[in-house]
């Protein structure tokens, strides 16, 4: 028999026993650090077994499974945990050791998918709840390996988006990317300026069809939605007992009309009431760079912050047209107060007085390449989307780079013919193209691989209304980007992962997920 895991873990050996998990049996935990990995693994195991499975600190018996914490479980400059675990499987018990809680937590993923599959069910299920005889050591080659759900141009709930936050943890993944705010929506309520969501959360009406059809056409429905501050915490909750790091993206200075819509003195032409937009696509409306506007965002950031424990808060900074900048008088008064020359210098100056915002609050900046400059904090990060010059310019300025290459991590793009898919953005990633994906790749050199913190998957959502068609774009393409961040060059081969893929659709059918059907 051979054990079918995505990721496949680094290092498998079989044997030839067998663990029969039966009741009474416990979950026995040496150290606190285990005791959040064993309330989930109960968490995990009770509903589909029905075994009681109580939590003991003692000593294990025959038939119980273990959990331990070897190492110091302290974060590191990044707020990542060392994920390294063993896990064995025999005829008397389980036993599953690691560095951290994370560690554990990234194993229980691994012991979920030895055992039936129909241990992924809610109701209580009539199995033989056994585990092949094993030993598997396991770690993850990259810190980053993540997903970015763009809560703006569409919103999906708190429900939503903590299944997306589980079926993420499934394949041990370690970052989700909230995109919470965009030209189309702000999504996450700021206690000192409520007009962000009174008004910057509804859009009056949404384009049907793609951008490029012209003329365009509107539902002329109003469409809404935003977090409130205890959702967000029940989110962050929901992830930290996964062990996932939740980066908030409050994308700035472009991307930025609903707000402006809501505080029109954050733009550069205040007396022209703006409306959030209606309409996919790049605005020239950008926020201004001058003081106000600058401390209006370091007070969003301040609330940010106080949500959010992620080590990295993300800024944005894509796509910022200098347009407005170019011909208005007060921003090139602001140009001339900071020596600046060009417009594009101006958006660095706005990105590190964020970044050192940021770093004042004990956090790391991280924003999309287009924020790279060398004065912004030493400890500041990229995502890179404009191709491998990017991680050599990042690895000269000596900063830290999650790959977003849009050709492999693009999961808006389509995915098979068009012809038979759903409306979609454009682009072509199929299943095998992801799993051609190699963070890190034998060109770089080895600083660049050395400045490499992980790689994610974007689920950019003009195109994804419902929460059943962006589990369709994410599945099962985010089970290869999952295998090849954390085995990166050392994966099985596409044919290999295929037929472990086809098994996964189990756990997907007990989950209810809306993958996209397998070829
Ligand atoms: C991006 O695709 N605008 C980062």
């Amino acid at each position: 028999m051979t054990l079918s895991i995505i990721p496949q873990p680094r290092k498998v050996t079989e044997t030839d026993d067998l663990f029969t998990l039966k009741s009474p049996a416990r979950i026995v935990i040496r150290g606190d650090a285990a005791l959040p990995a064993a309330e989930l693994l109960a968490e995990y195991l009770r509903p589909a077994t029905g075994f009681e499975l109580p939590i003991v600190e003692s000593s294990a018996q025959t038939g119980d499974l273990e959990l331990k914490v070897t190492g110091a479980n302290t974060a590191d400059d990044c707020g990542f945990y060392d994920e390294s675990h063993q896990l064995c499987v025999n005829a008397d018990k389980m036993e599953l050791s690691g560095a951290s809680t994370a560690a554990l937590v990234r194993g229980l993923q691994t012991l979920r998918q030895l055992l039936p599959v129909e241990v992924y069910a809610s109701t209580p299920q009539e199995v033989s709840w056994t585990i092949p005889g094993c030993v598997i050591e396991d770690s993850p080659t990259v810190r980053w390996r993540g997903v970015m759900i763009d809560v703006s141009r569409h919103f999906f709930p708190v429900a939503q988006v903590c299944r997306m936050i589980e079926l993420a943890a499934q394949l041990k993944l370690s970052v989700v990317h909230l995109h919470l705010t965009d030209d189309q929506g702000w999504r996450l309520e700021i206690k000192k300026y409520p007009k962000l969501t009174e008004v910057g959360s509804v859009r009056k009406r949404t384009i049907i069809g793609h951008y490029w059809d012209k003329p365009w056409k509107y539902d002329e429905t109003p469409y809404g939605g935003f977090f409130t501050q205890e959702d967000i915490k029940t989110i962050v909750a929901f992830a930290a007992k996964r062990c996932i790091m939740v980066v908030p993206e409050i994308d700035m200075p472009g991307h930025m009309v609903a707000a402006i819509a809501s505080y029109p003195e954050l733009g550069n032409y205040p007396q022209h009431q703006l409306e959030v937009r209606d309409c996919w696509g790049i605005s020239y409306n950008i926020l201004s760079p001058k003081p106000e506007t600058i401390a209006f965002m370091k007070d969003v950031l301040a609330e940010v912050v106080e949500l959010f424990p992620a080590k990295f808060i993300d800024i944005g900074g894509d796509e910022a047209l200098k347009y407005e900048w170019e011909i208005c008088k007060e921003v090139q008064e602001v140009m001339h107060a900071q020596g600046v020359k060009k417009e594009s210098e101006l958006q660095h100056y706005f990105t590190n007085e964020m970044g050192n915002f940021l770093a004042s609050k004990g956090r790391r900046t991280i924003g999309w390449d287009d924020i790279l400059n060398p004065e912004m904090p030493a400890d500041a990060a990229v995502m890179n989307w404009h191709g491998a010059d990017i991680i050599k310019e990042a690895a000269r300025l000596n900063r830290k780079v999650v790959l977003t290459p849009h050709e492999f991590t693009y999961f808006d793009y389509f995915q098979a013919d068009p012809k038979h898919e759903p409306l979609g953005i454009g682009g072509d990633l199929p299943l095998e193209k992801v799993y051609r994906f190699e963070p890190l790749d034998s060109s770089y050199t080895d600083a660049e691989k050395a400045t490499i913190l992980g790689a994610q998957a974007q689920l950019w959502a003009e195109y994804i209304p419902t929460a059943e068609h962006q589990e369709y774009m994410a599945f099962p393409r985010l089970c290869a980007l999952a295998e090849k961040t954390w085995l990166c060059g050392t994966t099985p081969g596409y044919a290999d992962f295929h037929k472990r893929l086809e098994k996964y659709y189990g756990v997907f059918a007990q989950q209810k997920v809306n993958a996209r059907p397998l070829e």
